[in-house]
């Protein structure tokens, strides 16, 4: 299957290091995922659909067997697990911007590690500046330094725990 293009840039705006800790929050079938174990990364996908998370692990079993990737069923707002992550990430998830995600963030903050961040991004159709806005306010009301990068019809709005230097 070819790699959707916002899939891909997500992934390289990560910049991921091998042994760094990811949590992916709706990590649908997985494709992101497996780019981030490929790179030496270790994942834990989260996603609240059976079939997604039941297509995650066919997709990436050699990286389950390898104990690079994890897959969980669950609803972000039912918690998160362990914490311990070095970046978080969601791809085309809507709830950071259709509601407050108050409380999403608060459980995302407390999984990071001291120098982590949440990295959320879209591919809008012609709405991100609102976009941008909206979880851009949210994130920095939930006590994260904000930049915004775009790329195309791409949107990341990225969340540092502690101010860059
Ligand atoms: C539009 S799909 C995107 C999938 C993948 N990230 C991509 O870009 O191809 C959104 C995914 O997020 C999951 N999702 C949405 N809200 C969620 C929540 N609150 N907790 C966990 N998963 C969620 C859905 O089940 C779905 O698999």
């Amino acid at each position: 299957m070819a790699i959707p293009a916002r899939l891909a840039w997500a992934v390289d705006v990560l910049g991921v290091r091998p042994g760094e800790r990811f949590l992916e929050i709706g990590c649908g079938r997985g494709v992101a995922a497996e780019l981030v174990c490929d790179r030496g990364g270790r994942l834990t996908g989260l996603d609240r659909s059976e079939s997604a998370i039941k297509a995650a692990r066919v997709r990436n079993r050699r990286h389950l067997d390898a104990g690079l990737a994890d897959f969980r069923l669950g609803a972000l707002e039912d918690g998160i697990g362990d914490g311990g992550y070095d970046k978080v990430f969601a791809v085309n998830v809507n709830l950071f911007w259709t509601r407050s995600p108050a409380a999403e963030l608060g459980l995302i903050r407390a999984a990071l590690t001291g120098s982590g961040a949440l990295h959320v991004f879209y591919e809008p159709p012609g709405r991100a500046d609102e976009l941008a806005a909206k979880v851009g306010g949210a994130l920095a009301e939930g006590g994260f330094h904000v930049t915004t990068l775009r790329e195309g019809n791409l949107l990341c709005v990225k969340g540092e725990v502690t101010a860059p230097a």
